[in-house]
């Protein structure tokens, strides 16, 4: 089974408690999920292998650590996982960025699939898949079936806020991935909201309601 990980840093607890806010700006909203998306980055990243590189100081030759292994993708379930990219890239600005366009039809709540671009070597990358929310966890499942039909395997999710059914949800369909979030919620309500949530998160971002 994968990891499953609340990151509860004072900061990112701090920052969280605002975005919930319903009072919270679409700016200051969109500030704060990247700003949070960054400090997660250092625990996501905690584990990114390193090998030993001789280097010149000015001093004397030594031997030091760099990155290796496969090299990152981030990939956004859009919309509202584009809020978290720019704060992932700045730890990694090399990373390539695929995108996954995954909506909820607000009857069922199942999730459509409707745009997926990846980089072509996306089976030889570390991908972190970034998404503010897991709900019911359809989007995630969806979002991760079908970077596994592509060839991807290295796989871990980054979201803000969870609810333990999406969690559930996510883990029996992919028990591989690791997950990560700064919240475990309560529960959904009938119409799918996590509680107690942020309200809807690609509409605070982009200030579309
Ligand atoms: C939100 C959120 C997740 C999804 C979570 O997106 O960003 O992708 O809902 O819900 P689930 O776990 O029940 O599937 P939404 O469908 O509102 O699309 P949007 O980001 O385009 O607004
Ligand atoms: N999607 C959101 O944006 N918010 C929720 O609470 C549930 C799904």
């Amino acid at each position: 089974m994968g990891k499953f990980q609340v990151i509860s840093h004072p900061l990112i607890q701090h920052k969280l408690s605002i975005l919930r806010r319903e009072d919270t700006s679409t700016k200051h909203f969109r500030e704060l999920v990247n700003e949070i998306a960054m400090l997660m980055g250092y625990e996501v990243s905690r584990e990114l292998p390193l090998e030993e590189v001789e280097i010149e100081t000015p001093l004397k030759k030594t031997v030091q650590k760099q990155l290796t292994g496969k090299k990152l993708a981030i990939v956004p379930i859009l919309r509202a996982g584009i809020g978290m990219v720019d704060g992932l890239l700045s730890l990694v600005p090399a990373a390539k960025v695929g995108h996954i366009g995954v909506y909820r039809d607000e009857e069922t709540l199942k999730p459509v699939e409707y745009l997926v671009k990846l980089p072509e070597d996306i089976d030889q990358r570390q991908i972190f898949v970034v998404d503010p929310m897991i709900a019911t966890g359809g989007s995630a499942v969806l979002a991760i079936d079908s970077l596994k039909k592509r060839g991807a395997a290295n796989i871990k999710f980054v979201s803000l806020v969870s609810a333990p059914e999406g969690v559930k949800k996510l883990q029996e369909a992919h028990p591989d991935i690791d997950i990560y979030t700064a919240a475990l919620d309560e529960n959904l309500n009938k119409k799918g909201y996590i509680v107690p949530g942020l309200g809807d998160a690609g509409d605070r971002l982009f200030g579309t309601k």
